[in-house]
């Protein structure tokens, strides 16, 4: 299946969930007020690849990556590692609660798909 049509009520605040799409495990993480707000402030210098959390998100408490390191292709852990957000365990990348690499190997953010909200209840990925 090409498209995927994740229903947003399921996954309650402060949770990821991981679904498989393209054969790929895709993470939807919704996010808290701090959360937000942390990623919101973080200081591009301080990026290896530098994004802006509004350059990676829809809507700020929705955050729709790839579950897929960017080092060597391992699942990260949600809610793991030094910044919040993912941790992979195979070489220790760390990424934020934006999906952007922080430390370790890994050399870019988790990617994002191209999603959209078809209403305020639904996410749509592909
Ligand atoms: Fe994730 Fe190497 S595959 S750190």
């Amino acid at each position: 299946l090409s498209k995927i049509e994740i229903k947003l009520g399921d996954i309650p605040e402060g949770k990821n969930m991981t679904f498989k799409w393209r054969g790929k495990p895709l993470f939807v993480r919704h996010r808290t007020e701090k959360e937000i707000a942390t990623e919101a402030a973080v200081d591009l210098g301080q990026l290896r690849d530098p994004q802006h959390d509004k350059d990676r998100v829809k809507n700020p408490s929705w955050v729709i990556v790839l579950g897929v390191c960017t080092h060597l292709g391992c699942v990260p852990i949600a809610n793991a590692g030094d910044f919040g957000g993912y941790y992979c365990p195979c070489h220790g990348s760390h990424y934020d609660a934006s999906g952007r690499i922080r430390k370790g190997p890994a050399p870019l953010n988790l990617e994002v798909p191209y999603y959209e909200f078809p209403d305020d209840e639904t996410v749509v990925v592909g």
